[in-house]
């Protein structure tokens, strides 16, 4: 294998949250008169709850909120989210991101989640991944969410892997840029696919069995 490591990051990559995120970011601005819609959903991939927040407040005319007021938005919006994430069960994991993780590993990669996500472990846990990987980084480990590295130079650290052994697999340009400033290829899938940056094109997940 070309590489010794993937890092996986898990919204939108592992499975579908990045939709339940948009669902709970729409009932907020809802709530608060703010244009919303899937476009700019695009812009909160990757990037944290409070970041987030801020890029949909920026169509908040005329208001200035108090920093307590945003971290009671946030959380306001986190309730809704977990709400939603109630609902998902291991059938949310499709077989082929199954298969493809169980290859890799047959094929001795160590696997790392690499999420910008304070609920990746309830994710997780929620569609019976919760001890499959050999470490998770996410947000609850990190200062700076991603375009900045930390979180995949953390995963890569829990590995002890050096990062240019390391593969990412992202679905948000924010990570394929974070990979890139550390020396990491990089895959890109989804919303990602297509950018210039991403060392590779993931049309589907099982395609990183072409490259790894
Ligand atoms: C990332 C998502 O994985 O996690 C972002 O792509 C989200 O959209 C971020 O804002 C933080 O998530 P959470 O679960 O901590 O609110
Ligand atoms: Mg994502």
């Amino acid at each position: 294998m070309k590489y010794k490591a993937i890092i996986f990051d898990l919204d939108g990559v592992i499975c579908h949250t990045d939709h339940y995120h948009y669902l709970a970011w729409k009932q907020l601005a809802d709530k608060l008169g703010v244009y919303f819609d899937e476009t700019i959903n695009n812009r909160l991939r990757g990037v944290s709850r409070m970041e987030s927040l801020e890029i949909i407040l920026e169509r908040l005319d005329g208001r200035v909120l108090t920093k307590e007021e945003k971290v009671e938005l946030a959380e306001e919006k986190n309730e809704r989210y977990k709400e939603l994430l109630k609902k998902m069960s291991p059938q949310d994991l499709s077989q082929e991101v199954k298969d493809t993780l169980d290859f890799l590993r047959t094929q001795g990669l160590k696997l790392a989640i690499g999420s910008s996500s304070k609920n990746a472990r309830l994710i997780l846990s929620q569609i019976g991944l919760e001890n499959f990987f050999d470490a998770i980084s996410d947000g609850n480990n990190i200062t700076m969410s991603k375009p900045h590295p930390e979180v995949f130079l953390k995963a890569a650290e829990y590995l002890g892997i050096e990062p240019k052994d390391c593969m990412v697999v992202e679905d948000a340009k924010a990570g394929i840029e974070a990979a890139t400033v550390v020396g990491m290829d990089s895959g890109a899938i989804g919303d990602a696919c297509g950018y210039q940056l991403a060392t590779y094109d993931l049309p589907k997940f099982s395609s990183i069995l072409c490259f790894a």
